[in-house]
């Protein structure tokens, strides 16, 4: 399927930041109140920093604004320094004037899991849905820690990160040794993301070049879990360059 996905590409990745934070900040505007659905990693990090900035130099209030993360990584608390709710407040939360309690990151170390990642879906419905959901998109395709093989109709669940993964997050970035990364995850699924009314998609650097490619002009398939995004009414990847270098139709 070569399907619906809108493509922004820049020339560097700092443009990528400056078009996300437009794209987040004009739905926030739009609104009293925001749904926003967040990814952690390197690629939004600028975005984040770019929105701290909007939120100080123009008046951009968060205040409206309810916010979902993807995933957390299994059996590390929001105290962990590596743990996504502490990136969360460190990059965005505490720059800007978002209410703590309209926070949801999924927590680590649930008793249940199964609860846990229940009570995550039941929130998002009771929100009244995401109004759009920023993703990155891993080497391999994944979104969110959808892995390939993933479900296109996949739920928040308990994952396990495939050894590429691990390997992506110990490169000194995040985690400096393979051994200290959890195995596991609970990850907002597929068709959780997929039912977001805008998907906006950032990718940065040729090391991600195949996975858009894969995603925007490969087939429909588990295999890609970025390409179940291709029959999404609303999705933009917002990329750079590198990023757009195997794409056949740029
Ligand atoms: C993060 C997430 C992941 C990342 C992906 C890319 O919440 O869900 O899917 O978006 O692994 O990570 P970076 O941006 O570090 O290359």
């Amino acid at each position: 399927m070569s399907g619906n996905i809108k493509l922004e590409i820049c020339d560097h990745a700092d443009g990528v930041a400056r078009q996300a934070a437009a794209a987040l900040a004009g739905v926030i505007r739009s609104r009293s109140e925001t749904v926003l659905g967040l990814a952690t990693g390197s690629t939004p990090e600028a975005t984040y920093a770019e929105l701290a900035r909007m939120h100080r130099d123009e008046g951009l209030g968060f205040a409206g604004v309810t916010s979902f993360n993807l995933d957390e990584y299994w059996g590390l608390g929001g105290d962990h320094d590596q743990s996504y709710r502490h990136f969360m407040t460190d990059r965005l939360f505490r720059h800007v004037d978002i209410l703590p309690w309209n926070t949801h990151v999924l927590n680590g170390r649930a008793r249940f899991p199964e609860l846990e990642c229940r009570s995550f879906e039941d929130r998002i419905l009771s929100a009244g849905g995401v109004d759009l959901w920023l993703l990155g998109i891993g080497g391999n395709g994944h979104i969110a820690f959808n892995e390939p093989g993933s479900p296109v109709d996949s739920r928040t669940r308990l994952v396990s990160l495939t050894q590429e993964t691990i390997d992506a997050n110990s490169d000194g970035r995040f985690f400096s040794d393979a051994a200290e990364v959890p195995r596991c995850a609970l990850s907002a699924g597929i068709g959780t993301i997929r039912e977001a009314r805008s998907i906006v998609l950032l990718a940065t650097g040729d090391k991600k070049a195949d996975a858009v490619a894969a995603a925007v002009e490969g087939p429909f398939t588990e295999d890609c879990p970025a390409s179940l995004l291709q029959d999404h009414p609303d999705c933009t990847f917002i990329i750079d360059a590198g990023a757009a270098s195997k794409l056949a139709s740029r």
